[in-house]
């Protein structure tokens, strides 16, 4: 799969998410379903949008015993997703039972992307609430290299991080970055923050585009505009 922009529909119904989506009448975006709208509406959400001609980013970031993720990662398979998620925090032996259970019957299988340290943990929190005590950066990198040797395709990091994780783990490696913003945009929540282009240029491979695009007056220019300065 090639680079691309992915539209993090962070909306809390189907009906809210399918009037957003019926906009985009010429290029159908990849889109990222994260845990709101699946504990919202279930697997059918999944089959209707891919149905519409999307491909899908199942962001449920499982973490559990390794018979248990296991067997889920086989259920979600059946949905036909192009990209699903866990902790890389479950071990490296919970991240090999998820690609064990990530089978199709043609033998394909979705891409599986591993969260390392979550974006909203920041070194304190880990020390204090975790008793990981190196550095955010090292732990990161730590888990990236252990989700790789799992046989995982990528992680979802900052991208900021984005350029060590190629450097460490390789070029094929994938790296997904959320905490995109336009260079003229509202940063919002997102503390550290890079525009499409500057992603581009730093080497992510997939970068994740909530707000810019879902809150925008426009969202298919805003759309388009992504594309434009990522893949342009
Ligand atoms: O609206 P915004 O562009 O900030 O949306 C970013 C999306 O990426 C949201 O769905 C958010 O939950 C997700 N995300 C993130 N930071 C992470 C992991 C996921 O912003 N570290």
């Amino acid at each position: 799969m090639g680079k691309d922009v992915i539209v993090a529909c962070d909306f809390s119904s189907a009906q809210e998410t399918y009037a957003f989506l019926d906009r985009f009448t010429d290029r159908k975006p990849f889109v990222k379903i994260g845990m709101e709208l699946f504990y919202a509406e279930g697997p059918q959400i999944v089959r209707e949008i891919k149905r519409r001609g999307h491909r899908i980013f199942l962001d449920l970031k499982l973490h559990d015993i390794p018979n248990t993720v296991k067997k889920a990662m086989a259920v979600l398979s059946r949905l036909d997703v192009d990209i699903c998620n866990l902790h890389a925090g479950g071990t490296k032996r919970m991240m090999e039972a998820a690609l064990e259970g990530l089978t199709r019957p043609d033998g394909t299988r979705p891409l599986l992307i591993a969260v390392t340290q979550l974006t909203s943990t920041d070194q304190e929190s880990m020390e204090r609430d975790l008793m990981i005590h190196a550095p955010m950066d090292q732990v990161v990198m730590h888990y990236a290299k252990t989700a790789q040797e799992a046989g995982l395709d990528g992680v979802v990091c900052s991208p900021l991080e984005a350029g060590q994780v190629h450097a460490i783990c390789g070029q094929d490696f994938l790296t997904v970055t959320p905490g995109v913003r336009f260079a003229d945009g509202d940063a919002g929540d997102q503390k550290r923050i890079m525009t499409p282009a500057q992603a581009k240029a730093i080497g992510s491979d997939y970068i994740v585009v909530g707000r810019p695009i879902t809150a925008a007056a426009d969202p298919v220019a805003a759309y388009a505009r992504c594309v434009r300065e990522f893949l342009g």
